[in-house]
Protein backbone atom coordinates (compact mmCIF):
# COMPACT_ATOMS: atom_id res chain seq x y z
CA UNK A 1 0.00 0.00 0.00
CA UNK A 2 2.79 2.35 1.03
CA UNK A 3 4.69 1.95 -2.18
CA UNK A 4 2.22 3.63 -4.39
CA UNK A 5 2.77 6.78 -2.76
CA UNK A 6 6.06 8.81 -3.64
CA UNK A 7 8.23 11.13 -2.20
CA UNK A 8 10.32 14.27 -2.58
CA UNK A 9 13.71 14.44 -2.81
CA UNK A 10 15.49 17.69 -3.37
CA UNK A 11 18.28 17.17 -6.04
CA UNK A 12 21.00 18.34 -3.67
CA UNK A 13 21.17 15.86 -1.93
CA UNK A 14 21.58 12.99 -4.41
CA UNK A 15 25.27 12.82 -4.31
CA UNK A 16 26.81 10.79 -7.04
CA UNK A 17 29.52 9.27 -4.83
CA UNK A 18 27.07 7.81 -2.45
CA UNK A 19 23.38 7.28 -3.46
CA UNK A 20 22.26 4.36 -2.78
CA UNK A 21 21.02 2.06 -5.36
CA UNK A 22 17.41 3.28 -5.53
CA UNK A 23 15.04 4.24 -8.65
CA UNK A 24 14.67 7.62 -8.70
CA UNK A 25 11.44 8.94 -10.76
CA UNK A 26 10.78 12.62 -12.21
CA UNK A 27 7.01 14.22 -11.96
CA UNK A 28 5.71 15.51 -15.52
CA UNK A 29 2.40 16.78 -15.31
CA UNK A 30 1.48 14.95 -12.61
CA UNK A 31 2.96 11.61 -13.37
CA UNK A 32 6.01 10.23 -12.29
CA UNK A 33 7.89 8.88 -14.67
CA UNK A 34 11.08 6.76 -14.59
CA UNK A 35 14.64 8.83 -14.17
CA UNK A 36 16.89 6.07 -13.33
CA UNK A 37 16.46 2.42 -12.58
CA UNK A 38 17.60 1.40 -9.21
CA UNK A 39 20.60 -0.56 -10.75
CA UNK A 40 22.12 2.53 -12.47
CA UNK A 41 24.59 5.11 -10.72
CA UNK A 42 23.67 8.37 -10.76
CA UNK A 43 26.32 10.61 -12.11
CA UNK A 44 27.18 14.23 -12.36
CA UNK A 45 26.13 14.16 -15.48
CA UNK A 46 22.65 13.14 -14.27
CA UNK A 47 22.98 16.17 -11.65
CA UNK A 48 23.88 18.50 -14.80
CA UNK A 49 21.24 17.73 -16.81
CA UNK A 50 17.94 17.81 -14.35
CA UNK A 51 19.84 20.83 -13.10
CA UNK A 52 19.66 22.62 -16.72
CA UNK A 53 16.04 21.71 -16.73
CA UNK A 54 15.22 23.19 -13.25
CA UNK A 55 14.58 20.06 -11.91
CA UNK A 56 14.71 20.55 -7.84
CA UNK A 57 13.14 17.70 -7.01
CA UNK A 58 13.86 13.74 -7.67
CA UNK A 59 10.89 11.57 -6.62
CA UNK A 60 11.24 7.81 -4.58
CA UNK A 61 8.58 5.76 -4.10
CA UNK A 62 8.22 5.87 -0.74
CA UNK A 63 8.69 1.59 0.34
CA UNK A 64 12.72 3.15 -0.96
CA UNK A 65 11.96 5.81 1.84
CA UNK A 66 14.04 3.89 4.77
CA UNK A 67 17.23 3.61 2.61
CA UNK A 68 17.10 7.16 1.48
CA UNK A 69 16.59 7.82 4.93
CA UNK A 70 19.21 6.19 6.48
CA UNK A 71 21.39 7.62 3.55
CA UNK A 72 20.57 11.00 4.79
CA UNK A 73 21.21 10.57 8.11
CA UNK A 74 24.79 8.90 7.72
CA UNK A 75 25.74 11.36 4.99
CA UNK A 76 24.72 14.05 6.63
CA UNK A 77 27.90 15.36 8.15
CA UNK A 78 29.83 14.75 4.81
CA UNK A 79 27.18 16.48 2.95
CA UNK A 80 26.46 19.73 5.20
CA UNK A 81 30.53 20.23 5.26
CA UNK A 82 31.21 20.31 1.51
CA UNK A 83 32.48 23.09 -0.20
CA UNK A 84 30.98 22.62 -3.54
CA UNK A 85 27.41 22.55 -2.05
CA UNK A 86 25.82 25.90 -1.18
CA UNK A 87 24.25 27.28 1.87
CA UNK A 88 20.64 27.08 0.43
CA UNK A 89 21.04 23.71 -1.22
CA UNK A 90 22.57 22.29 2.47
CA UNK A 91 19.53 23.96 4.60
CA UNK A 92 17.17 21.76 1.91
CA UNK A 93 19.24 18.33 2.65
CA UNK A 94 18.99 19.47 6.00
CA UNK A 95 15.10 20.24 5.76
CA UNK A 96 14.70 17.03 4.09
CA UNK A 97 16.66 14.73 6.55
CA UNK A 98 14.12 15.60 9.39
CA UNK A 99 11.34 15.85 7.66
CA UNK A 100 12.37 12.20 6.58
CA UNK A 101 12.89 11.53 10.09
CA UNK A 102 9.44 13.10 11.26
CA UNK A 103 7.69 10.71 8.63
CA UNK A 104 9.71 8.11 9.79
CA UNK A 105 8.07 8.79 13.43
CA UNK A 106 4.79 8.69 12.01
CA UNK A 107 4.68 5.85 10.20
CA UNK A 108 6.26 4.00 13.17
CA UNK A 109 5.54 6.06 16.28
CA UNK A 110 7.32 4.14 18.43
CA UNK A 111 10.77 5.46 16.58
CA UNK A 112 10.22 8.33 19.22
CA UNK A 113 11.81 6.52 21.49
CA UNK A 114 14.72 6.58 20.06
CA UNK A 115 15.65 9.99 20.89
CA UNK A 116 19.58 9.95 19.70
CA UNK A 117 18.08 10.14 16.01
CA UNK A 118 16.32 13.55 16.99
CA UNK A 119 19.04 14.85 19.03
CA UNK A 120 21.33 14.35 15.99
CA UNK A 121 18.86 16.03 13.72
CA UNK A 122 18.37 18.69 15.73
CA UNK A 123 22.08 19.51 16.49
CA UNK A 124 22.48 20.28 12.70
CA UNK A 125 19.23 21.82 12.28
CA UNK A 126 20.45 24.32 15.73
CA UNK A 127 23.90 25.00 13.96
CA UNK A 128 22.46 26.07 10.45
CA UNK A 129 19.63 28.13 12.12
CA UNK A 130 21.79 29.85 13.60
CA UNK A 131 24.49 30.09 11.21
CA UNK A 132 22.60 31.36 8.29
CA UNK A 133 21.04 34.54 7.66
CA UNK A 134 18.45 33.56 5.54
CA UNK A 135 17.88 30.29 7.00
CA UNK A 136 14.33 31.00 7.74
CA UNK A 137 13.55 31.93 3.93
CA UNK A 138 15.87 28.66 2.91
CA UNK A 139 13.47 26.32 5.10
CA UNK A 140 10.21 27.71 3.82
CA UNK A 141 11.04 27.44 -0.09
CA UNK A 142 10.36 23.73 0.33
CA UNK A 143 7.12 22.41 0.15
CA UNK A 144 5.12 19.67 -1.21
CA UNK A 145 1.62 18.64 -0.86
CA UNK A 146 1.75 14.95 0.31
CA UNK A 147 4.54 16.27 2.67
CA UNK A 148 3.16 18.75 3.79
CA UNK A 149 2.53 17.70 7.68
CA UNK A 150 6.08 16.93 8.03
CA UNK A 151 8.07 19.66 6.42
CA UNK A 152 5.82 21.69 8.81
CA UNK A 153 6.88 19.99 11.50
CA UNK A 154 10.47 20.74 10.34
CA UNK A 155 9.33 24.48 9.59
CA UNK A 156 8.07 24.81 13.26
CA UNK A 157 11.15 23.71 15.07
CA UNK A 158 13.70 25.78 12.73
CA UNK A 159 11.51 28.81 14.21
CA UNK A 160 11.18 27.88 17.10
CA UNK A 161 14.99 27.51 17.07
CA UNK A 162 15.66 30.63 15.88
CA UNK A 163 12.78 32.64 17.86
CA UNK A 164 14.52 31.66 21.19
CA UNK A 165 18.31 32.02 19.85
CA UNK A 166 17.26 35.15 19.29
CA UNK A 167 14.99 36.35 22.29
CA UNK A 168 16.10 34.28 25.22
CA UNK A 169 19.14 32.83 27.07
CA UNK A 170 19.05 29.15 26.44
CA UNK A 171 21.86 26.90 27.04
CA UNK A 172 22.55 24.13 24.85
CA UNK A 173 20.52 21.34 25.83
CA UNK A 174 17.37 22.96 26.53
CA UNK A 175 17.72 24.83 23.07
CA UNK A 176 17.93 20.93 22.09
CA UNK A 177 14.56 20.18 24.13
CA UNK A 178 12.74 22.96 22.87
CA UNK A 179 14.10 21.59 19.28
CA UNK A 180 12.75 18.19 19.66
CA UNK A 181 9.57 19.35 21.16
CA UNK A 182 8.90 21.48 18.52
CA UNK A 183 9.89 18.46 15.40
CA UNK A 184 7.47 16.20 17.30
CA UNK A 185 4.55 18.74 17.82
CA UNK A 186 1.92 17.77 16.35
CA UNK A 187 2.61 13.89 16.36
CA UNK A 188 -0.51 12.69 17.98
CA UNK A 189 -2.11 13.14 14.63
CA UNK A 190 -0.78 10.22 13.91
CA UNK A 191 -3.10 8.27 16.31
CA UNK A 192 -6.55 10.24 15.51
CA UNK A 193 -7.45 8.21 11.93
CA UNK A 194 -5.18 5.93 9.78
CA UNK A 195 -6.12 8.10 6.55
CA UNK A 196 -6.49 11.39 7.86
CA UNK A 197 -2.75 11.72 6.80
CA UNK A 198 -2.70 10.46 3.56
CA UNK A 199 -5.42 13.77 2.42
CA UNK A 200 -3.99 16.35 1.07
CA UNK A 201 -5.37 18.83 3.82
CA UNK A 202 -4.09 16.74 6.63
CA UNK A 203 -2.64 19.84 8.93
CA UNK A 204 -6.19 21.89 7.73
CA UNK A 205 -7.82 19.24 10.08
CA UNK A 206 -6.49 20.17 12.87
CA UNK A 207 -8.49 22.97 13.06
CA UNK A 208 -11.32 20.69 13.35
CA UNK A 209 -12.65 19.41 16.34
CA UNK A 210 -11.78 15.47 15.64
CA UNK A 211 -8.18 16.36 15.39
CA UNK A 212 -8.20 18.74 18.76
CA UNK A 213 -6.97 15.58 20.69
CA UNK A 214 -3.78 15.28 18.85
CA UNK A 215 -1.87 17.46 21.54
CA UNK A 216 -2.83 15.76 24.52
CA UNK A 217 -2.39 12.11 22.55
CA UNK A 218 0.98 13.30 21.06
CA UNK A 219 2.30 14.08 24.59
CA UNK A 220 0.66 10.87 26.29
CA UNK A 221 2.59 8.70 23.73
CA UNK A 222 6.23 10.51 24.17
CA UNK A 223 5.48 10.85 28.06
CA UNK A 224 5.03 7.04 28.17
CA UNK A 225 8.45 6.40 26.05
CA UNK A 226 9.99 8.42 28.87
CA UNK A 227 12.60 10.29 26.89
CA UNK A 228 11.54 13.40 25.99
CA UNK A 229 12.24 16.29 28.62
CA UNK A 230 9.65 18.45 30.17
CA UNK A 231 10.51 21.54 27.77
CA UNK A 232 9.68 19.02 24.97
CA UNK A 233 6.63 17.04 26.80
CA UNK A 234 5.38 20.39 27.04
CA UNK A 235 5.82 21.88 24.14
CA UNK A 236 3.89 19.06 22.08
CA UNK A 237 0.65 19.11 25.12
CA UNK A 238 0.01 22.85 25.21
CA UNK A 239 0.55 24.16 21.70
CA UNK A 240 -2.81 25.09 20.78
CA UNK A 241 -3.45 26.74 24.24
CA UNK A 242 -4.90 30.27 23.81
CA UNK A 243 -3.50 33.03 25.65
CA UNK A 244 -7.44 33.47 26.94
CA UNK A 245 -8.42 30.67 28.00
CA UNK A 246 -9.97 28.93 24.92
CA UNK A 247 -7.28 26.58 23.49
CA UNK A 248 -6.95 23.10 24.35
CA UNK A 249 -6.48 20.15 25.95
CA UNK A 250 -6.43 22.22 29.49
CA UNK A 251 -7.66 25.52 28.55
CA UNK A 252 -4.71 27.78 30.14
CA UNK A 253 -4.80 30.80 30.49
CA UNK A 254 -2.15 34.10 30.55
CA UNK A 255 1.22 33.47 31.44
CA UNK A 256 -0.28 30.16 33.23
CA UNK A 257 0.76 28.63 29.46
CA UNK A 258 4.12 28.02 29.67
CA UNK A 259 6.40 30.27 27.77
CA UNK A 260 7.51 27.53 24.90
CA UNK A 261 4.28 26.14 24.62
CA UNK A 262 3.22 30.02 23.70
CA UNK A 263 6.42 30.32 21.77
CA UNK A 264 5.21 27.38 19.63
CA UNK A 265 1.44 28.44 18.99
CA UNK A 266 3.04 31.53 17.19
CA UNK A 267 5.42 29.76 15.26
CA UNK A 268 2.84 26.76 14.03
CA UNK A 269 0.39 29.83 13.27
CA UNK A 270 2.91 31.87 11.47
CA UNK A 271 4.33 28.72 9.55
CA UNK A 272 1.00 26.95 8.25
CA UNK A 273 -0.08 30.67 7.14
CA UNK A 274 3.22 31.24 4.91
CA UNK A 275 3.43 28.14 3.23
CA UNK A 276 1.22 26.49 0.28
CA UNK A 277 -1.40 24.53 1.84
CA UNK A 278 -4.14 22.80 -0.21
CA UNK A 279 -6.70 25.50 -0.54
CA UNK A 280 -4.92 27.97 0.75
CA UNK A 281 -1.86 29.90 -1.19
CA UNK A 282 1.23 30.91 1.24
CA UNK A 283 0.72 34.43 2.12
CA UNK A 284 3.61 36.73 2.36
CA UNK A 285 4.97 37.36 6.34
CA UNK A 286 4.35 40.63 6.58
CA UNK A 287 0.90 40.07 5.65
CA UNK A 288 0.52 36.94 8.26
CA UNK A 289 1.59 38.66 10.82
CA UNK A 290 -1.29 41.35 10.36
CA UNK A 291 -3.37 38.63 10.60
CA UNK A 292 -1.91 37.09 13.62
CA UNK A 293 -1.92 40.71 14.96
CA UNK A 294 -5.51 40.68 15.78
CA UNK A 295 -5.12 37.59 17.95
CA UNK A 296 -3.65 39.85 20.37
CA UNK A 297 -4.98 39.06 23.42
CA UNK A 298 -6.70 36.33 22.20
CA UNK A 299 -4.99 33.71 20.88
CA UNK A 300 -1.28 35.23 21.97
CA UNK A 301 0.27 37.15 24.77
CA UNK A 302 0.60 40.85 23.36
CA UNK A 303 4.04 40.58 24.43
CA UNK A 304 5.62 37.86 23.12
CA UNK A 305 3.50 38.34 20.19
CA UNK A 306 5.36 41.57 19.32
CA UNK A 307 8.76 40.20 20.22
CA UNK A 308 8.42 37.01 17.67
CA UNK A 309 6.88 39.55 14.93
CA UNK A 310 10.55 41.38 15.60
CA UNK A 311 12.39 38.50 15.03
CA UNK A 312 10.64 37.23 12.05
CA UNK A 313 10.49 40.57 10.13
CA UNK A 314 15.13 40.70 10.99
CA UNK A 315 14.30 43.01 14.00
CA UNK A 316 15.34 40.65 16.70
CA UNK A 317 18.49 41.41 18.96
CA UNK A 318 21.20 39.29 17.18
FE1 LIG B 1 -0.86 20.97 16.36
FE1 LIG C 1 1.50 22.25 13.87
Amino acid sequence: MKSRFYRPLSLASVSPSYFPEIALYVRNSGNYILYKNHDRQFTEEDRHRLERTNTSFLYVRSGDMDAVTEYLEQNLDTLLARDDIDSNAKGTILYQTAANYVTDVFDEPGKTADIIRCRSLIRHLMKYVAGHEDALKALQAITSQNYYIFTHSVQVAALMMLVHDRLFRLNQDEMIDVGIGSLLHDVGMVFLSGQLLDKPDALAAIEYHKAKQHAQKGYEHLQSAGTLSEVSLTIVRHHHEKYDGSGYPAGLKGDDIPRSAQLAALCDTYCAMTTDRPKHTALPGAEALRIMEDEVGGAFSPDLFYRFADVVKGKGKA
